[in-house]
Protein backbone atom coordinates (compact mmCIF):
# COMPACT_ATOMS: atom_id res chain seq x y z
CA UNK A 1 0.00 0.00 0.00
CA UNK A 2 1.41 3.66 -0.58
CA UNK A 3 3.31 4.79 1.98
CA UNK A 4 2.01 8.98 0.94
CA UNK A 5 -1.55 10.50 0.17
CA UNK A 6 -2.19 13.61 -2.03
CA UNK A 7 -4.68 15.45 0.34
CA UNK A 8 -7.14 17.12 -1.58
CA UNK A 9 -5.34 16.06 -4.99
CA UNK A 10 -2.48 18.33 -4.07
CA UNK A 11 -0.93 18.36 -0.40
CA UNK A 12 1.24 15.64 -0.67
CA UNK A 13 1.85 13.91 2.37
CA UNK A 14 3.19 10.37 4.13
CA UNK A 15 0.45 8.99 5.46
CA UNK A 16 2.09 7.81 9.19
CA UNK A 17 1.43 11.58 10.58
CA UNK A 18 1.84 13.00 14.37
CA UNK A 19 -0.35 14.79 16.51
CA UNK A 20 1.22 17.92 18.02
CA UNK A 21 -1.80 17.98 21.31
CA UNK A 22 0.43 16.40 24.00
CA UNK A 23 3.21 18.31 23.96
CA UNK A 24 4.06 20.22 26.54
CA UNK A 25 3.88 24.33 25.84
CA UNK A 26 4.49 25.37 29.26
CA UNK A 27 8.42 27.53 29.64
CA UNK A 28 11.17 24.71 30.94
CA UNK A 29 12.85 21.45 30.27
CA UNK A 30 9.55 20.08 29.15
CA UNK A 31 9.18 22.37 26.57
CA UNK A 32 12.88 21.99 25.06
CA UNK A 33 11.75 18.29 25.12
CA UNK A 34 8.86 19.00 23.12
CA UNK A 35 10.76 21.37 20.17
CA UNK A 36 13.20 18.70 20.23
CA UNK A 37 10.37 15.92 19.78
CA UNK A 38 8.72 17.99 17.01
CA UNK A 39 12.15 18.56 15.46
CA UNK A 40 12.87 14.64 15.72
CA UNK A 41 9.55 14.12 13.50
CA UNK A 42 10.47 16.19 10.86
CA UNK A 43 13.87 14.53 10.41
CA UNK A 44 12.14 10.95 10.19
CA UNK A 45 10.47 12.22 7.41
CA UNK A 46 7.13 13.54 9.45
CA UNK A 47 5.26 15.77 7.00
CA UNK A 48 1.72 16.00 8.34
CA UNK A 49 1.60 17.57 11.85
CA UNK A 50 -1.75 18.10 13.22
CA UNK A 51 -2.60 20.86 15.91
CA UNK A 52 -5.35 23.14 16.48
CA UNK A 53 -6.19 26.79 18.21
CA UNK A 54 -7.91 24.53 21.21
CA UNK A 55 -4.49 23.27 22.01
CA UNK A 56 -3.30 25.69 24.67
CA UNK A 57 -5.55 28.32 23.05
CA UNK A 58 -2.47 28.38 20.41
CA UNK A 59 0.09 27.66 22.04
CA UNK A 60 0.66 24.72 20.47
CA UNK A 61 0.79 26.26 17.06
CA UNK A 62 3.20 28.61 18.59
CA UNK A 63 5.57 25.97 19.55
CA UNK A 64 5.47 24.13 16.03
CA UNK A 65 6.72 27.88 14.27
CA UNK A 66 9.38 27.70 17.50
CA UNK A 67 10.07 24.09 16.87
CA UNK A 68 9.95 24.03 13.04
CA UNK A 69 9.61 27.72 11.09
CA UNK A 70 10.94 28.10 8.28
CA UNK A 71 9.57 25.23 7.42
CA UNK A 72 11.04 22.93 5.34
CA UNK A 73 9.40 21.95 1.75
CA UNK A 74 6.49 19.38 1.77
CA UNK A 75 6.03 20.02 5.73
CA UNK A 76 2.00 20.54 5.95
CA UNK A 77 1.24 21.72 9.55
CA UNK A 78 -2.92 21.88 9.74
CA UNK A 79 -4.98 23.13 12.41
CA UNK A 80 -8.31 23.09 13.64
CA UNK A 81 -11.01 25.81 14.35
CA UNK A 82 -13.81 26.37 15.99
CA UNK A 83 -13.82 25.86 20.06
CA UNK A 84 -13.39 29.04 21.78
CA UNK A 85 -13.54 30.23 25.63
CA UNK A 86 -16.85 31.29 26.84
CA UNK A 87 -14.72 34.34 28.26
CA UNK A 88 -11.07 35.41 29.29
CA UNK A 89 -10.09 32.05 31.44
CA UNK A 90 -13.96 30.82 30.67
CA UNK A 91 -15.03 26.99 29.62
CA UNK A 92 -14.07 26.18 25.75
CA UNK A 93 -17.19 25.33 23.93
CA UNK A 94 -18.14 24.96 20.40
CA UNK A 95 -18.20 28.43 18.78
CA UNK A 96 -18.71 28.13 14.74
CA UNK A 97 -19.49 32.11 14.43
CA UNK A 98 -17.98 33.77 11.42
CA UNK A 99 -16.37 36.16 13.72
CA UNK A 100 -14.98 33.73 15.96
CA UNK A 101 -13.83 31.05 12.73
CA UNK A 102 -11.79 34.15 11.11
CA UNK A 103 -10.18 35.54 14.36
CA UNK A 104 -8.80 32.14 15.37
CA UNK A 105 -7.58 31.63 11.43
CA UNK A 106 -5.89 35.40 11.63
CA UNK A 107 -4.03 33.69 15.20
CA UNK A 108 -3.16 31.02 13.73
CA UNK A 109 -1.57 32.36 10.59
CA UNK A 110 0.26 34.99 13.35
CA UNK A 111 1.70 31.81 15.45
CA UNK A 112 2.24 29.60 12.99
CA UNK A 113 3.76 32.47 10.97
CA UNK A 114 2.27 31.54 7.52
CA UNK A 115 0.49 33.05 4.99
CA UNK A 116 -1.62 30.40 3.97
CA UNK A 117 -3.28 27.43 6.20
CA UNK A 118 -2.86 24.85 3.28
CA UNK A 119 -5.53 22.62 5.43
CA UNK A 120 -7.79 24.17 7.82
CA UNK A 121 -9.91 21.78 9.47
CA UNK A 122 -13.34 22.66 11.18
CA UNK A 123 -12.41 21.42 15.05
CA UNK A 124 -16.26 20.36 15.57
CA UNK A 125 -19.71 21.63 13.79
CA UNK A 126 -21.33 23.91 16.08
CA UNK A 127 -25.01 22.98 16.39
CA UNK A 128 -26.21 26.61 17.49
CA UNK A 129 -24.70 28.17 14.06
CA UNK A 130 -25.91 27.36 10.60
CA UNK A 131 -23.70 25.21 8.81
CA UNK A 132 -23.77 27.32 5.63
CA UNK A 133 -22.39 30.12 7.84
CA UNK A 134 -19.80 27.79 9.55
CA UNK A 135 -18.56 26.79 5.86
CA UNK A 136 -19.32 29.55 4.31
CA UNK A 137 -16.88 31.25 6.47
CA UNK A 138 -13.68 28.91 5.21
CA UNK A 139 -15.13 29.35 1.85
CA UNK A 140 -14.67 32.89 1.91
CA UNK A 141 -11.16 32.94 3.63
CA UNK A 142 -10.26 30.24 1.09
CA UNK A 143 -11.03 32.79 -1.48
CA UNK A 144 -9.07 35.37 0.21
CA UNK A 145 -6.11 32.80 -0.05
CA UNK A 146 -5.86 32.46 3.66
CA UNK A 147 -6.54 28.74 3.95
CA UNK A 148 -6.34 26.45 1.00
CA UNK A 149 -8.44 23.34 1.60
CA UNK A 150 -10.86 22.36 4.21
CA UNK A 151 -11.53 19.24 6.24
CA UNK A 152 -14.09 18.55 9.05
CA UNK A 153 -13.16 16.94 12.12
CA UNK A 154 -16.22 14.31 14.76
CA UNK A 155 -18.81 14.41 11.70
CA UNK A 156 -21.11 11.21 10.48
CA UNK A 157 -21.90 10.41 7.59
CA UNK A 158 -24.54 12.34 6.77
CA UNK A 159 -23.24 15.62 8.10
CA UNK A 160 -20.37 15.29 5.97
CA UNK A 161 -22.49 14.60 2.71
CA UNK A 162 -24.55 17.85 3.54
CA UNK A 163 -21.15 19.95 4.23
CA UNK A 164 -19.80 18.48 0.61
CA UNK A 165 -22.80 20.49 -0.49
CA UNK A 166 -21.07 23.27 0.37
CA UNK A 167 -18.02 22.79 0.22
CA UNK A 168 -14.95 21.18 -1.07
CA UNK A 169 -14.31 18.88 1.76
CA UNK A 170 -10.90 17.11 1.48
CA UNK A 171 -10.05 15.02 4.83
CA UNK A 172 -11.95 14.16 7.99
CA UNK A 173 -10.87 13.69 11.35
CA UNK A 174 -12.47 11.05 13.54
CA UNK A 175 -11.68 9.05 16.42
CA UNK A 176 -10.98 5.35 15.33
CA UNK A 177 -8.63 2.97 16.33
CA UNK A 178 -8.33 -0.98 16.93
CA UNK A 179 -10.47 -0.87 18.95
CA UNK A 180 -12.75 1.82 18.74
CA UNK A 181 -14.58 1.59 15.06
CA UNK A 182 -17.72 3.56 15.71
CA UNK A 183 -16.79 5.62 12.86
CA UNK A 184 -16.30 2.93 10.50
CA UNK A 185 -19.30 4.03 8.31
CA UNK A 186 -17.45 7.46 7.90
CA UNK A 187 -13.93 5.95 7.07
CA UNK A 188 -15.92 3.98 4.50
CA UNK A 189 -17.44 6.86 3.01
CA UNK A 190 -14.18 8.59 2.95
CA UNK A 191 -12.40 6.01 1.25
CA UNK A 192 -15.24 5.87 -1.35
CA UNK A 193 -14.76 9.48 -1.71
CA UNK A 194 -11.17 9.97 -1.68
CA UNK A 195 -11.18 11.90 1.45
CA UNK A 196 -8.38 11.61 3.46
CA UNK A 197 -9.63 10.40 7.20
CA UNK A 198 -7.24 11.37 9.58
CA UNK A 199 -7.89 8.92 12.61
CA UNK A 200 -7.44 10.90 16.15
CA UNK A 201 -6.38 8.65 19.20
CA UNK A 202 -4.88 6.39 16.95
CA UNK A 203 -3.06 4.33 19.58
CA UNK A 204 -5.94 3.98 22.24
CA UNK A 205 -3.55 5.88 24.71
CA UNK A 206 -0.97 3.21 24.02
CA UNK A 207 -3.53 0.82 25.77
CA UNK A 208 -3.52 -1.70 22.58
CA UNK A 209 -1.73 -4.14 24.15
CA UNK A 210 -4.06 -5.09 27.18
CA UNK A 211 -5.87 -6.97 23.88
CA UNK A 212 -4.47 -10.63 23.83
CA UNK A 213 -4.95 -11.06 20.15
CA UNK A 214 -2.89 -7.62 19.56
CA UNK A 215 -0.77 -8.40 22.08
CA UNK A 216 0.03 -12.00 20.12
CA UNK A 217 0.06 -10.18 16.59
CA UNK A 218 2.95 -8.32 18.47
CA UNK A 219 4.95 -10.95 19.35
CA UNK A 220 4.80 -12.96 16.34
CA UNK A 221 5.95 -10.12 14.46
CA UNK A 222 8.54 -8.99 17.35
CA UNK A 223 6.72 -5.03 17.27
CA UNK A 224 5.29 -3.01 20.20
CA UNK A 225 1.39 -3.60 20.54
CA UNK A 226 1.22 0.38 19.53
CA UNK A 227 2.78 -0.90 16.02
CA UNK A 228 0.57 -3.12 15.61
CA UNK A 229 -2.21 -0.66 15.76
CA UNK A 230 -1.03 1.92 13.53
CA UNK A 231 -0.04 -0.87 11.24
CA UNK A 232 -3.48 -2.26 11.19
CA UNK A 233 -4.46 1.12 10.00
CA UNK A 234 -2.37 1.78 7.90
CA UNK A 235 -3.42 -0.90 6.16
CA UNK A 236 -7.49 -0.51 6.72
CA UNK A 237 -7.47 2.08 3.57
CA UNK A 238 -5.33 3.96 0.79
CA UNK A 239 -6.98 7.64 2.89
CA UNK A 240 -6.24 6.55 6.31
CA UNK A 241 -3.27 9.06 7.77
CA UNK A 242 -2.81 8.59 11.57
CA UNK A 243 -1.49 11.06 13.65
CA UNK A 244 0.04 9.34 16.68
CA UNK A 245 0.85 12.04 19.50
CA UNK A 246 3.51 11.76 21.65
CA UNK A 247 5.81 13.69 23.91
CA UNK A 248 8.33 10.81 24.26
CA UNK A 249 11.10 10.45 21.21
CA UNK A 250 11.01 6.57 21.45
CA UNK A 251 7.29 6.66 21.12
CA UNK A 252 7.51 8.97 18.57
CA UNK A 253 10.37 6.77 17.13
CA UNK A 254 8.53 3.60 17.74
CA UNK A 255 5.48 5.06 15.85
CA UNK A 256 7.15 5.97 12.82
CA UNK A 257 8.52 2.34 12.39
CA UNK A 258 5.34 0.81 12.44
CA UNK A 259 5.02 2.00 8.91
CA UNK A 260 7.55 -1.09 8.06
CA UNK A 261 5.55 -3.85 9.63
CA UNK A 262 3.70 -5.64 7.58
CA UNK A 263 0.79 -7.55 8.75
CA UNK A 264 -0.28 -11.23 7.13
CA UNK A 265 -3.83 -11.49 5.81
CA UNK A 266 -4.56 -14.30 8.73
CA UNK A 267 -3.26 -11.42 11.64
CA UNK A 268 -5.61 -8.78 9.80
CA UNK A 269 -8.19 -11.22 9.93
CA UNK A 270 -8.00 -11.65 13.50
CA UNK A 271 -7.13 -7.84 14.28
CA UNK A 272 -10.00 -6.72 11.91
CA UNK A 273 -12.33 -9.40 14.29
CA UNK A 274 -11.42 -7.02 17.69
CA UNK A 275 -14.19 -4.42 18.48
CA UNK A 276 -16.62 -6.71 16.53
CA UNK A 277 -15.92 -4.95 13.22
CA UNK A 278 -15.48 -6.39 10.06
CA UNK A 279 -14.25 -4.13 7.14
CA UNK A 280 -15.93 -3.91 4.46
CA UNK A 281 -15.34 -5.75 1.30
CA UNK A 282 -15.18 -2.36 -1.37
CA UNK A 283 -12.54 -1.06 0.61
N1 LIG B 1 -10.11 16.13 16.18
C1 LIG B 1 -10.22 15.90 17.46
O1 LIG B 1 -11.27 16.11 18.06
C2 LIG B 1 -9.04 15.36 18.20
C3 LIG B 1 -9.20 14.92 19.53
C4 LIG B 1 -8.06 14.41 20.19
C5 LIG B 1 -6.85 14.36 19.53
N2 LIG B 1 -6.72 14.82 18.26
C6 LIG B 1 -5.44 14.77 17.53
O2 LIG B 1 -5.05 13.42 17.40
C7 LIG B 1 -3.76 13.22 17.92
C8 LIG B 1 -3.68 11.83 18.56
O3 LIG B 1 -4.79 11.59 19.39
P1 LIG B 1 -4.68 11.25 20.95
O4 LIG B 1 -3.54 11.96 21.52
O5 LIG B 1 -6.00 11.44 21.53
O6 LIG B 1 -4.43 9.69 20.95
P2 LIG B 1 -3.20 8.69 20.72
O7 LIG B 1 -2.22 9.27 19.77
O8 LIG B 1 -3.80 7.38 20.40
O9 LIG B 1 -2.58 8.57 22.17
C9 LIG B 1 -1.64 9.44 22.69
C10 LIG B 1 -1.20 8.88 24.02
O10 LIG B 1 -0.62 7.61 23.81
C11 LIG B 1 0.68 7.56 24.35
N3 LIG B 1 1.55 6.93 23.34
C12 LIG B 1 1.86 7.37 22.09
N4 LIG B 1 2.69 6.53 21.48
C13 LIG B 1 2.93 5.52 22.37
C14 LIG B 1 3.73 4.37 22.32
N5 LIG B 1 4.45 4.05 21.23
N6 LIG B 1 3.74 3.55 23.41
C15 LIG B 1 3.01 3.85 24.52
N7 LIG B 1 2.25 4.95 24.63
C16 LIG B 1 2.21 5.78 23.54
C17 LIG B 1 1.12 8.98 24.58
O11 LIG B 1 1.88 9.08 25.77
P3 LIG B 1 3.45 9.49 25.74
O12 LIG B 1 3.50 10.96 25.53
O13 LIG B 1 3.91 9.04 27.07
O14 LIG B 1 4.07 8.73 24.60
C18 LIG B 1 -0.19 9.72 24.74
O15 LIG B 1 -0.56 9.76 26.10
C19 LIG B 1 -3.56 14.37 18.93
O16 LIG B 1 -2.21 14.69 19.14
C20 LIG B 1 -4.30 15.48 18.24
O17 LIG B 1 -3.45 16.09 17.27
C21 LIG B 1 -7.82 15.30 17.59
Amino acid sequence: MASTFRIGGDLDVGRLGFGAMHLPTGPGPDRDNALAVARRAVELGVTLIDTAHLYGGGANEELLAEALHPYPEGLLITTKVGVARTGPGGDWKLDGRPEILRDQVRQALRRLRMERIDLLQLHRIDPETPLADQLGTLRELQAEGLVGRIGLSEVTVDELERARELVDVVSVQNRYNLLDREHEAVLDACAAAGIAFLPWRPVAWGSTGAEAVVAAVAAELGARPTQVALAWLLDRAPVVLPIPGTARIEHLEENLAAADLKLTPAQRDRLDGLAGGARAESV
